[in-house]
């Protein structure tokens, strides 16, 4: 496994956790903001003796979008408009290399992703997106499709630098609260669908 991963370590182990967690529910696994793949094929490890399940990676593969005004933060200046390109190419390579199945890459901006794009039940989502609005855009593409016991896990949730997400879930759960439980886990928030 690449040793620089997006992730940090202890968040990693917790994040795979969560995905264990959810194993023996109906849905597929997604994952919206898969820049290069890293955290993508530790997932599909998770994932490998589960043939049942299907695992789609969203991302614009254009880099971030231009933040909006409730990302401004002092400590986010490197977070700008089209860093963190990547190609599906580079995914797909990855994949291969650790010799995992091929996942569903889904190249668009979130918001203007649609049904056909989206798997019917979703039992695992990992929100990275990193922005406000990519976030509010991943909640409203996962909601309605968590599977009761299903795990949305989202990056950033505690990050100075990235303010946005934070905001993002905790709109989010203002108006969910009957439907989800809530903790965090390191910097990751976590919401159990009831
Ligand atoms: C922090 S990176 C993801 C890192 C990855 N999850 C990992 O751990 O290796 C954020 C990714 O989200 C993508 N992204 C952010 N906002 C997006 C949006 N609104 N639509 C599509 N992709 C978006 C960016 O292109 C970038 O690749």
């Amino acid at each position: 496994m690449p040793k620089e991963l997006q992730i940090p370590d202890r968040e990693t182990k917790l994040l795979l956790d969560e995905l264990e967690k959810t194993l023996d529910l109906p849905g597929d696994v997604v994952e919206f903001g898969c820049y290069e793949g890293d955290t993508s094929i530790l997932l599909a490890g998770v994932l490998r003796d589960r043939p049942d399940k299907w695992l789609y990676l969203y991302d614009s593969f254009e880099g971030l979008p231009a933040k909006t005004a409730e990302d401004n933060s002092a400590d986010g200046w490197r977070f700008k408009s089209g860093e963190l390109k990547a190609s599906p190419d580079t995914v797909r390579h990855k994949f291969k290399k650790y010799a995992l199945p091929d996942p569903v890459i889904v190249k668009g901006w979130f918001n203007e992703l649609g049904n056909s794009d989206l798997p019917s039940e979703i039992s695992f989502a990992l929100l990275d997106g990193d922005f406000y609005e990519s976030i509010k855009a991943s909640f409203k593409l996962v909601a309605s499709r968590m599977t009761s016991g299903g795990i949305i896990v989202v990056h950033d949730y505690r990050n100075a630098e990235l303010p946005g997400a934070g905001l993002a879930v905790n709109e989010f759960l203002e108006e969910n609260e009957n439907d989800f439980d809530f903790h965090i886990a390191a910097s990751m928030a976590v919401l159990v669908k009831r």
